[in-house]
């Protein structure tokens, strides 16, 4: 990690290289880089104090989406030092954060750390969730469709979608019908329906909010939120219900640390876990 002067200087310098050549000097230096630390699902740390993701998966839009934060928003992310499309490989290089991922750390959380965490989060994302949204649609960054495992597992973006009601037409529609056991059906279908007719606003939501994305030093101060891949505009409990989406994230430490910065969707987490617990239909 270097001061973030140093990344821009070298932003600025390889924006003067053709593509081609810069294309060739991110993969040299991700081979060197492999030889030193392991891959981290997409992401290969590199020489220099930085990170890149190369390949046909990547969107440009991830660099979009961080350099937007990074300049309305004072949350710690990383300074995009180069994004570029060459042949059909779409190249992000961005600084490396100080701090380790809190899953590797996840076993040593205490209920102390849980309230401590919890609290620098709420203070961290309320400038995010306070940006103005482009529209009233919940949608991908620029409009685009909506990359979630949760809407749609394993398949191609979907939506945007006009509107949350029209969001939460689509995920009832998606899970077809609710298979709720008999003497809990009138409570399941009141919680969600009551849920999905609550007024919501759009926030900027990271969508994959999980321990393995929240970057934390020696004394679980919170140096780090990483991972903007799937960054969309969504309603505002969304942040909540994805990022507690994983099976791993559902009960215990995360679960808990969530619902202590989130404690005003409980209804709407409900809702969404008797969605997931109950659909018919899993696409
Ligand atoms: C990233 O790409 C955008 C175009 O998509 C460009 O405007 C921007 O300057 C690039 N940023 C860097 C640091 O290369």
């Amino acid at each position: 990690m270097a001061p973030s002067v140093v990344y821009r200087i070298i932003s600025l310098m390889v924006s003067f290289l053709p593509v081609r050549l810069r294309a060739k000097l991110w993969i040299y230096l991700m081979r060197a880089g492999a030889r030193r630390w392991q891959r981290e699902s997409a992401a290969q740390r590199i020489p220099g104090g930085m990170y890149v993701k190369a390949s046909s998966l990547i969107r440009l839009s991830e660099g979009q989406v961080l350099r937007y934060v990074r300049t309305h928003t004072p949350l710690p992310v990383p300074i995009v030092v180069d994004n570029f499309t060459f042949g059909e490989i779409t190249f992000l290089v961005m600084s490396r954060l100080p701090g380790r991922p809190l899953n590797e750390v996840y076993r040593d959380i205490t209920p102390e750390v849980e309230s401590f965490l919890s609290a620098q989060l709420s203070r961290i994302l309320a400038p995010l969730r306070a940006l103005p949204p482009p529209s009233d649609a919940v949608s991908g960054w620029d409009n685009s469709p909506v990359y979630c495992e949760r809407v749609a597992f394993g398949s191609p973006p979907v939506g945007p979608w006009e509107s949350v009601t029209a969001f939460h037409q689509e995920l009832m529609a998606r899970a077809r019908r609710l298979v709720v056991p008999e003497e809990k059906a009138e409570v399941v279908h009141d919680v969600v329906q009551r849920a999905h007719s609550r007024p919501q606003r759009i926030c900027l939501t990271h969508n994959d909010l999980g321990a393995h994305n929240v970057l934390v030093d020696a004394n679980w101060k919170i140096t780090g939120i990483i991972d903007w891949e799937v960054c969309a505009w969504m309603p505002e409990y969304w942040e909540l219900t994805k990022g507690t989406f994983l099976v791993q994230y559902r009960k215990g430490r995360w679960n808990r640390v969530m619902t202590a910065v989130f404690p005003m969707y409980a209804l709407e987490l409900e809702a969404e876990r008797y969605i997931v617990n109950y659909r018919e239909c899993y696409a």
